[in-house]
């Protein structure tokens, strides 16, 4: 059996991997600029600098905006690529998405085009995701077999992120097999029980025959745990399904294999279905927020004790300070203290299993955001349409399936939700999506949950809407009338003024903007957390506190791939930890897990289960905010588990306020540690590999300074550990999340790498 070409179908979605056959493109000769003659086959590139196409021209040091730039790649395609097809049809480049649009040339002449430039009849239009495929008939003669071929790929970039981003180019010819695919769905079964269904579908007119098998594998072991398998005729008409009970509570890896009789090859997908590892949360009452709050004198308090256990749960104080109550039916803490001051008093949860105290304190002082703020926000999944009912929806949701008794309470609109035009007086509208803003603000407060907003320090925001420029007091005031906790301010259209001030090479042209901000906010009778988004320029996180901004964005947008979290979680923040500190936080950016989508079309997030794992614990080492970007009421219980698991956000909101340090950077296994301000460490081990990995946590001791080791526990799982057996299985891009305590500190040494 000849395994032509492995299709790996992750968490429901299918990707490509490579191929033996499958000539691979990543390096490429790079010119800024435009010039029609780069489209041909003899280029003087001596003056071109090297390029790679897995990731952007920007993070490649590239700046062109509103601007092309051009590719251009010198490949030799063997002549048994087309020998080797059973169909010879046509060769296909598979290019990826390229930001933000297109035109690509193979030896001179135009094979294909995606998007539009700005000089294009109908004007631009980006397609920067879209994954381009241009074909040319095998019967062309265009393509040169055994010899050298020029791709030259011509890239216009409106904003920064630019240029090509999911390489290597491919380079196939394709088979009857890459014209089948295998899809795969998770269902409950009549029984109850969980099952896998794996249907195997084809594009073709043509019946082919062959043998469809599927197996259950537990990745650990190898062990497969049950399999089927079935002689199955597939069309475009016609495709088949075999379904496999599974248990969502165990890491397995769902294999599907096609076998074409006619040709021998096949395709093999393979899934991972989302496993829990959370434990469910006991019945009786418990305390899931931390036992601490900042609140400035004076300021309004909207805080919800975050408490899990059978509903209905009763939360009271007898010895509340003067100024402040709960509402005992949904822990909403309200009031205000007028003097500065630590304030501690004990608090009640009881249910009809049990009762619960915590010793809580507010402390009033000049401080608040004494640990990273958790809640939601609009953007990764409505985008620019999100409206105030699909805000009032997620709220609900937050509420009711328990994410509130976790310490959710931000519930925070991004861009889309601003007035075309200002009113006659200057201030700032809502529009038709947004009835009352006031109405949202006062609903959330009830229910001790917190309000936040969206502006820019610019003339438009990124979506095209107003921002604050000439009105900065005005729009605090809004806030402040509408009963707003948290403002967002992205940099954007500020942009384009800041190119024109004679100082723009200097940090203080950076700081400008957001401390003007920072002065009408604090003008105002509330506490409003304040959020710098403008993508880490000019090293943010030096000047951040010193605006007095609560947290900062440390790069450009995430989204929901791997190659993204790896870049912003992994590549960008091992710098950073000694920046954080309680009240001022570094932000890589909002969370990607359960449907997102940029806009009404919600996807379900295309992470892997254990690349979910991964970014949750990476993030809770961060000590980042903590901002859902999904669409709560249509989140599942997988999603629910992630975030929702007391061991592992108490890491996040752990009051001691460290960041986590990478202490280990071995090939793909990285350690990262934080301390705990109960004296232990928390201690991410990821691999962040291709491959599943047993790693020897002992081998990586002398590293972390760890010469005896007191406890071990897995965080997700919440069960101590042998501390004699720490050898772990880690699977591809996936974590071992632990709570350590050893007789030493650990980690927090200078050297950031391996000493091997
Ligand atoms: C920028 C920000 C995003 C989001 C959008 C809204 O891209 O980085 O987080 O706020 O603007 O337009």
């Amino acid at each position: 059996m000849k395994h032509f070409l492995i299709l790996l179908a992750v968490a429901g979605t299918m990707s490509l991997t490579s191929s033996a056959q499958d000539v691979l493109m990543e390096n490429a000769k790079f010119h800024a600029g435009d010039n029609a003659s780069w489209a041909g086959e003899n280029v003087d590139e001596s003056s071109w600098r090297d390029i790679k196409n897995s990731a952007t021209w920007t993070s490649q040091g590239v700046k062109v905006e509103n601007g092309f730039g051009w590719y251009r790649y010198h490949v030799r395609l063997p002549k048994s690529l087309l020998e080797k097809s059973d169909l010879k049809e046509t060769v296909d480049f598979i290019l990826g998405g390229i930001d933000d649009a297109d035109e690509t040339y193979l030896n001179g002449k135009l094979i294909g085009k995606t998007g539009r430039f700005p000089s294009d009849e109908k004007g631009y239009a980006s397609q920067w995701s879209t994954k381009r495929c241009y074909r040319v008939p095998v019967t062309s003669n265009l393509v040169k077999w055994d010899g050298v071929n020029v791709l030259a790929v011509r890239v216009y970039n409106a904003s920064d992120p630019g240029g090509m981003f999911e390489g290597p180019i491919r380079v196939r010819v394709p088979n009857t097999v890459d014209n089948l695919s295998i899809s795969f769905t998770e269902a409950k079964a009549a029984n109850g029980t969980l099952q896998g269904i794996s249907t195997i579908n084809s594009k073709m007119k043509a019946t082919k025959s062959g043998v469809f098998a599927v197996k259950v594998v537990d990745p650990e072991t190898g062990e497969t745990l049950s399999e089927k398998s079935m002689k199955v005729s597939v069309n475009e008409k016609k495709n088949k399904a075999i379904a496999v009970p599974y248990d969502n509570h165990r890491m397995v890896r769902i294999i599907s294999t096609f076998t074409e009789s006619k040709s021998g090859l096949s395709i093999t997908s393979q899934y991972i279905p989302k496993y829990i590892l959370t434990p469910a949360a006991p019945a009786t009452p418990r305390f899931n927020t931390p036992s601490l709050y900042g609140v400035r004198p004076g300021s309004p308090i909207h805080f919800r004790f975050g408490v899990s256990g059978d509903k209905p749960v009763k939360i009271t104080s007898d010895d509340l300070p003067q100024g402040l109550s709960i509402n005992p039916d949904n822990g909403a803490l309200s009031g205000s203290l007028a003097k500065a001051g630590s304030y501690t008093f004990t608090v009640k949860a009881k249910n009809a299993k049990g009762e619960q105290l915590q010793r809580f304190t507010i402390r009033v002082g000049s401080t608040i955001a004494l640990t990273p703020p958790m809640g939601w926000n609009s953007w990764n999944c409505w985008g620019l349409s999100v409206t105030q009912d699909k805000v009032i929806s997620s709220a609900k949701a937050l509420i009711e399936k328990g994410l509130a008794d976790y310490g959710y309470s931000y519930m925070n609109i991004d861009d889309g939700w601003e007035a075309p035009e200002r009113n006659p007086d200057g201030t700032i509208g809502v529009n038709e999506k947004f009835p009352s803003m006031k109405a949202l603000g006062d609903w959330l407060h009830g229910e001790g949950l917190k309000f936040g907003i969206y502006s820019s320090p610019g003339d438009l925001t990124c979506g095209g809407y107003l921002g604050s420029i000439d009105h900065e007091l005005q729009d605090a005031e809004s806030y402040n009338s509408w009963g707003i906790d948290y403002l967002k301010y992205d940099w954007c259209g500020y942009g384009r003024k800041h190119q024109t001030e004679p100082d723009n090479h200097t940090v203080a042209s950076y700081v400008r903007p957001y401390l003007l901000m920072e002065r009408c906010l604090r003008q105002q009778p509330r506490d409003i957390f304040y959020s710098l988004c403008q993508y880490g320029m000019a090293d943010v996180w030096k000047w951040g506190e010193a605006v007095d901004a609560n947290s900062w964005r440390t790069t450009g947008d995430i989204t929901d791939t791997w190659q993204s979290l790896y870049n912003i979680g992994f590549e960008r923040q091992p710098e950073l930890y000694p920046y954080a500190k309680p009240g001022h936080w570094n932000d890589p950016d909002m969370l990607i897990v359960g449907k997102v989508g940029w806009s009404d079309n919600l996807r379900d997030s295309r992470l892997t289960p254990d690349e979910q794992y991964t970014h949750i614990s990476l993030w809770t080492l961060l000590a980042s905010n903590m901002l859902i970007g999904c669409d709560i009421a249509q989140m599942d219980e997988f999603t629910v588990s992630l975030l929702c698991n007391n061991e592992v956000n108490a890491v996040n909101q752990d009051i001691l306020g460290k960041q986590a340090k990478r202490d280990v950077e071995d090939g793909s296994i990285q350690i990262w540690s934080r301390p705990l301000s109960d004296g232990s460490y928390a201690v991410g081990i990821f691999n962040v590999g291709k491959t599943d990995a047993h790693v020897d946590f002992k081998k990586y001791f002398p590293q972390l300074g760890i010469k005896s080791l007191k406890s071990v526990r897995d965080l997700w799982r919440q069960q101590d550990l042998d501390t004699s057996d720490v050898t772990y299985f880690i699977p591809t891009h996936g974590v071992k999340y632990l709570k350590v305590k050893s007789e030493e500190p650990i980690g927090r040494r200078q050297s950031m790498k391996s000493e091997e």
